[in-house]
């Protein structure tokens, strides 16, 4: 395996190969399940150099496909994101695709060769879960189970709390796109360690005192979640929850706060009042685009009096202040001495692991 040199945080060439091997083989988290809502709904993302369809069919579900005519090659849509009613159609020569994905229309279909109608668009594998769409470019990957089971065991053991914060259910009620200057394992590794909270997350540190000693939820004891400041009654800036505890939060778990890290794409906060969700979408070795979502429970998201203010701002001041700290890690890769300028402290232990983790997937 590679060393970890700085070329793995700054070259194309190591870009276009976790593309391949990590975006391009594991289940991505791409959107969240509302933003495909209803029969015909569509999105367009970029994963592991391809361009993948995302369509809601008229029983409910999604269907993944490749953006690519199965005539001669065309994309299908360029749009992000819209509604292609009944069926998909390629504007070149007309050819008609099913919501599914299967091809249903073809001009003189009687001239072309026998097997034409197989033609179906390549698809690709796609779940839902926690309320956000999951694709993985292998249209025989396993479950995404198994990609995130042994996360949640190694991170919660025995006590998963996820299922009590009931997230499926929850509304995006506040959304934050970042356009990171960074590789995104440098955010990763940013996120694997609470070295950093006591220098730069003054305000994480108030809400979660666990933060300001080195080891903050996802590196700390297993199964365990931070308690919140002593008088703190919520996870906010002011110490006060926006909302009511969600209703399957159990008493113990009023005043806790867990993190989990689902490599390669996606984090989640879990507190008494609300979810946060971020997604890392890689965008090429130096820049990576984060979508950050907080999630409420219906009843609070549609009170038009609602403001999750108080609460976005928490996490939304230590992101920043992450990215900034990620940005000067990108320029200083770019250095000839960035190599032998690493030393890790007993916090950092996670690094390691996440790139062992990131060299076994790049094994081919
Ligand atoms: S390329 Fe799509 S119909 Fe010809
Ligand atoms: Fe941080």
């Amino acid at each position: 395996m590679p060393l970890w040199t700085s070329d793995r945080y700054t070259s194309q060439e190591a870009f276009d190969l976790e593309s391949q091997r990590i975006f391009g083989r594991s289940w991505m988290c791409v959107a969240h399940s509302s933003d495909i809502p209803n029969a015909g709904s569509f999105i367009r993302v970029e994963l592991g150099g391809e361009s993948v369809l995302l369509v809601r069919n008229r029983s409910g579900a999604l269907a993944g496909m490749l953006n690519i005519c199965r005539h001669r090659g065309a994309q299908l849509c360029l749009e992000d994101q819209g509604d292609f009613g009944k069926s998909i159609r390629c504007s070149y020569h007309g050819w008609t695709y099913g919501l599914d994905g299967r091809l249903v229309g073809v001009p003189w279909r009687d001239k072309l060769p026998p097997g034409t109608g197989d033609r179906h668009l390549h698809s690709v594998s796609v779940t839902e879960w926690l309320g956000y769409v999951w694709v993985n470019l292998d249209e025989k990957a396993s479950p995404l189970s198994e990609q995130v089971d042994p996360l949640i065991r190694d991170r919660f053991g025995e006590t998963n709390p996820i299922a009590h914060y009931e997230t499926e259910r929850l509304k995006v009620t506040h959304k934050i796109t970042y356009d990171v200057r960074a590789n995104w394992k440098i955010l990763w590794e940013n996120f694997d360690e609470c070295y950093h909270c006591l220098t730069m997350h003054p305000e994480l540190c108030a809400a979660v005192p666990q933060f300001r000693g080195g080891y903050g939820t996802v590196t700390g004891p297993q199964g365990l979640g931070a308690p919140l400041a002593d008088e703190a009654t919520g996870f906010s800036m002011s110490g006060r929850p926006v909302a009511p505890t969600l209703p399957k939060v159990p008493a113990e778990d009023e005043r806790t706060f867990y993190g989990i890290l689902l490599w390669p794409n996606v984090s989640i906060v879990f507190v008494p009042d609300h979810v946060f969700c971020m997604r890392l979408e890689p965008q090429g070795p130096d820049r990576t685009r984060v979508v950050g979502e907080w999630l409420f429970h219906p009843d609070v998201a549609d009170d038009p009096m609602f403001s999750p203010e108080d609460a976005v701002k928490v996490l939304d001041v230590t992101n920043r202040e992450d990215f900034d700290a990620c940005e000067r890690v990108q320029l200083g890769a770019h250095s000839r001495s960035f190599d032998d300028s690493q030393v890790y402290s007993p916090f950092e232990h996670r690094i390691d692991e996440f790139r062992s983790w990131v060299d076994a997937n790049l094994v081919q």
